[in-house]
């Protein structure tokens, strides 16, 4: 996820670059690994300052404060397509530099681009798909001369969601486009300005237009037109004054960051399978190496640790590969002196900074033992540049400390590297995992749709009642236990023990006394087994919540049932974790706690 703004004055300011600035400090939480200014004076002359870091060292590096001009373009990126570098931060000029644009989004097709518009000629500076958006403007802005029609063909050679912001020097407007990504539009009393970010312009001004997706609008500092963006129709909409406070708007209405991005899962998903489909170059990459190694260990802290045993059980089953998962702090004592070069390690990290992590690697790269693959949500991270290949799980900025979108694009991007590879291996199961990913985006929202009361119900009756708990899970869900459980602590506060359901009656049961509560996130595939446990559990009076697609033996075992969408046994993770992941919500709010900032605990640690 990145952050763009646009902003037009009538006549050049000397305080443009203040306004830049103050934008910018409202985008941070989308995207900072760098950041980008651009403006436009009357004349038609630019200025275009950029590079990577944090967005505080670049307004000081390059004085943007002090920047004027009529026109100005912020960009604040999370780096997705190229790394965070000068070259790759946005916004980007055209060929001949007199077009400055920059977008926020993911353009699938950016590697075919790059292609094209290298061999027509064009001066491509980067491997940003931002720039892909600027060349294809560019492209048809020569033919035409007229921005909207230019706007409305390039976007027929761009694949993805996005928001863009364009400007030609000689031109006193700009063009924003919404196209899956957000865009809000501030009407100011000497400007007019369009962001990512409602925040960004609810500092400057409450008088709002809304743009929706598939629309584009063209705006001067005082006038505005709105247009449908592929048949060029124009579209009347009146301003209006929000009510929305300013500290409101980051969250985009909800309460806290948490509940945002479990909601975010559903695009997030949507959003890397479509980046996999049209980009599958590291995939092949990954598999090639996976596929030849004796001893695949998949290492990894915390949530990212959960994901790797849903990850791993699919390896295992799908791709048919011998994979074992390790918690990083163990590697090094249990496994390291006897890493060879017939072994893969396999590093899971969403901050790609974690320092248990960066202890397994260093040693293995430094006596070049085995190669390294890693799983990031920060392709510009420590454990990225240290890996031999890198997948990133394109989730965006995950604001809330507790990890959310971030386990669900782990796990879909297990499925979906299980699933490559067994298709290169010819494995019959290949064809139906492919077929049911591209149902994820739409389970996750079904589930929230269907199970949100039902888990803040049983938060409300059931957890807010209980001073501890456990959380059982079988075969692949004992990932989603897992998970379950490190929510629950990380935002409750109550001791919570995750824990394989068979393992529960070697010693743990004694815990179990009259209405002792226990969770059980499970797979109708998993009942013959999960049953039996369900039993042993309340024929002592326990409490089972047993959370599932709708299985009858479970229903008349469990004592409690939250109900997910039927689904795909290999996808019962996915919305187990959702309600797992509203549970712990409801259950930290319901105790006047901050789930997103929660006691003791940090996003990311890089100490041992
Ligand atoms: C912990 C975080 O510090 O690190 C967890 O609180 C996270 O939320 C764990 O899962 C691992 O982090 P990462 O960045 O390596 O996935």
């Amino acid at each position: 996820m990145c952050g763009v703004f646009g902003i037009v004055f009538a006549e050049n300011r000397s305080d443009l670059g203040e306004y830049l600035v103050k934008a910018s400090r409202k985008l941070v939480y989308r995207g900072y690994d760098s950041a980008g200014f651009a403006t436009i004076k009357t004349d038609g002359s630019t200025q275009l300052k950029k590079g990577p870091g944090k967005l505080e060292t670049v307004i000081e590096q390059f004085h943007i404060q002090k920047m004027s001009g009529s026109r100005g373009i912020v960009q604040l990126r999370w780096a997705t397509f190229g790394e965070p570098t000068e070259a790759n931060s946005q916004p980007h000029y055209d060929s001949d530099g007199d077009i400055i644009g920059a977008h926020n989004g993911n353009i699938v097709n950016t590697s075919s681009l790059i292609e094209a518009f290298k061999r027509d000629g064009y001066t491509v500076r980067s491997q940003n798909d931002g720039e892909m958006v600027v060349h294809a403007f560019e492209k048809y802005f020569n033919e035409t001369k007229d921005p909207l029609l230019s706007m409305q063909k390039a976007q027929t050679m761009l694949k993805g969601d996005y928001a863009f912001i364009v400007g030609h020097q000689h031109d006193n407007h700009l063009l924003a486009v919404k196209k899956g990504s957000s865009l809000y539009v501030g009407i100011g009393k000497d400007f007019i300005a369009c962001s990512s970010d409602l925040a960004s312009l609810l500092q400057f001004t409450n008088k709002i237009v809304d743009i929706h997706d598939g629309e584009m609008i063209y705006y001067n500092h005082e006038h505005y037109q709105l247009y449908d963006l592929f048949s060029g129709a124009k579209i009347e909409r009146e301003p209006y004054l929000s009510p929305i406070k300013v500290e409101e708007a980051n969250l985009e209405g909800f309460a806290h960051y948490m509940k945002k991005e479990i909601h975010e899962q559903i695009i997030k998903t949507r959003e890397l399978t479509e980046l996999l489909n049209h980009d599958p170059h590291t995939l092949d990459e990954t598999s090639k190496i996976l596929s030849k190694a004796n001893r695949i260990f998949i290492v990894a802290s915390g949530t990212s640790y959960h994901a790797s045993l849903i990850g791993s059980y699919y390896l295992n089953h799908i791709a048919r590969l011998k994979t074992q998962v390790v918690i990083a702090g163990q590697f090094n004592e249990y496994y390291g002196h006897l890493v060879d070069n017939n072994d893969v390690v396999f590093c899971v990290s969403q901050s790609g900074e974690t320092k248990d992590v960066v202890n397994v690697i260093n040693p293995i790269r430094d006596q070049k033992l085995c190669p390294i693959i890693s799983m990031v949500n920060i392709i510009g991270s420590s454990i990225a540049h240290k890996s031999d290949i890198t997948l990133n799980i394109a989730a965006g900025v995950e604001t809330s400390v507790p990890a959310t979108k971030t386990f669900m694009n782990q796990i879909l991007l297990f499925l979906y590297l299980s699933a490559y590879i067994a298709k290169q291996t010819g494995a019959p199961e290949a064809e139906e995992v492919f077929s049911i990913i591209g149902t994820i985006p739409e389970l996750i929202a079904k589930t929230i749709e269907q199970d949100e009361e039902p888990c803040q119900a049983l938060a409300d009756t059931v957890i807010s009642k209980a001073h501890d708990l456990y959380c059982l899970g079988y075969g692949l869900n004992y990932g989603s236990a897992m998970e379950g459980a490190l929510k629950i602590k990380e935002v409750y506060y109550r001791h919570c023990e995750g824990m394989y359901s068979s393992e529960f009656k070697h010693g743990p049961l004694s815990i179990v006394e009259e209405g002792y509560p226990i969770l059980f996130p499970a797979s109708p595939s998993e009942s013959g087994m999960v049953i039996s446990h369900i039993n042993e559990i309340t024929v002592r009076k326990g409490f089972v919540v047993l959370i599932s697609p709708y299985d009858e033996g479970y229903a008349r075992n469990a004592n409690s049932y939250i109900i997910t969408p039927n689904c795909h046994h290999y996808l019962t993770p996915f919305a187990n974790v959702v309600c797992m992941q509203l549970i712990a919500y409801f259950s930290s709010v319901l105790s006047g706690y901050d789930p997103d900032f929660p006691r003791n605990i940090s996003k990311t640690l890089t100490v041992d």
